[in-house]
């Protein structure tokens, strides 16, 4: 049996031949918006989002084909995602995945159009005859991606991120910015699989309550981690969130108890997965990745 870490390296080698293919290099003058969204798509990360689309669709035998190519559309919303919350208007950070950001690489405008590139290319990859050979589940892939990032979802929870510097905030409503903000995109990911699949009712339901309290789980650990973390090792910068006044779980409950709460979750993430037996290892493993992780 391979460990966990190398499950998820050749997740994240699949997802880069992915990612690669699906994003050519174009020659004519849109070369520059193509050059930035493989740049931004293509610059590592840990690709938890991918492991949690295939892991999800492995329960149900799900094509790797079909898993593949929505993991890497998950992976392009994640990435553009990023290039804009790097832009001076959002966080104004220079580095990301150890890289200069999109905008200080290429330039503001050239960073908010591989954004957009990358995002409208996600719902052609997701509608694409290739996803799956039946059009009602490549349309219920394409609606629950719109409904999990749009303004309800992660663009909701990004402008409620902007507005909550300098706000206090109680844990409801932390809870929920943080739910919208990265947890919307990490249980689509799962649900994604779920869909593929074809899964029963149950099966759906447990999987999107271990989603949810992993999105949760992880992006307490994305808050201590700015707090605690090694820029070097995590290759951004840290101590934004106090600079800006942000109101986190960790400036609320203080690191302790933050993580102990992520400690909490996780454990209830992984209980979730009991009705799939050994099945559900892979994401179980990755619930005890996302709160041991150091970047
Ligand atoms: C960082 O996500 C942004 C958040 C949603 C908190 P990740 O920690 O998954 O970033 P990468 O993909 O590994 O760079
Ligand atoms: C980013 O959250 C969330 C999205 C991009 C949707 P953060 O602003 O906390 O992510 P980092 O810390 O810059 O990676
Ligand atoms: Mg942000
Ligand atoms: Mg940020
Ligand atoms: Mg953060």
């Amino acid at each position: 049996m391979n460990s966990f870490q190398d499950e998820l390296a050749e997740i994240a080698r699949l997802t880069d031949d992915a990612l690669d293919r699906l994003i050519p290099a174009g020659d004519g003058p849109e070369a520059q918006v193509l050059s930035a969204m493989r740049y931004s798509a293509l610059a590592g990360g840990k690709r938890i989002r991918p492991l949690l689309v295939i892991a999800s669709a492995d329960l149900f035998n799900v094509s790797r084909t079909s898993s593949e190519r929505v993991a890497a559309a998950v992976e392009m919303v994640h990435a553009y995602s990023l290039v804009h919350d790097d832009l001076p208007a959002m966080d104004n950070d220079d580095l990301r995945r150890g890289r200069p950001t999109c905008h200080m690489e290429f330039d503001e405008a050239t960073a908010i159009l591989a954004g957009d590139g990358l995002l409208t290319l996600a719902f052609e990859v997701l509608a694409g005859d290739e996803t799956h050979s039946l059009g009602e589940i490549r349309a219920e892939l394409a609606l629950e991606l719109a409904r999990a990032i749009g303004a309800h979802g992660m663009v909701g929870g990004q402008m409620l991120d902007l507005m909550a510097a300098d706000h206090e905030l109680d844990v409801h409503e932390i809870t929920r910015l943080q739910r919208m903000k990265t947890g919307a995109l990490i249980s689509y990911s799962c649900q994604a699989g779920a869909i593929l699949g074809k899964a029963a009712e149950n099966q759906r339901h447990m999987l999107a309550a271990y989603a949810h309290d992993l999105g949760l789980a992880f992006q307490i650990i994305d808050d201590l981690l700015d707090v605690e973390g090694d820029a070097e090792e995590m290759g951004k910068r840290t101590g934004k969130d106090g600079q800006a006044g942000k109101a986190t779980f960790v400036s609320l409950l203080g690191p302790e108890r933050a993580r102990e709460q992520a400690n909490i979750l996780a454990d209830q993430a992984i209980k979730h997965l009991e009705i799939f037996a050994e099945k559900g290892d892979l994401l179980g493993d990755l619930a005890e990745f996302v709160v041991r992780r150091r970047k």
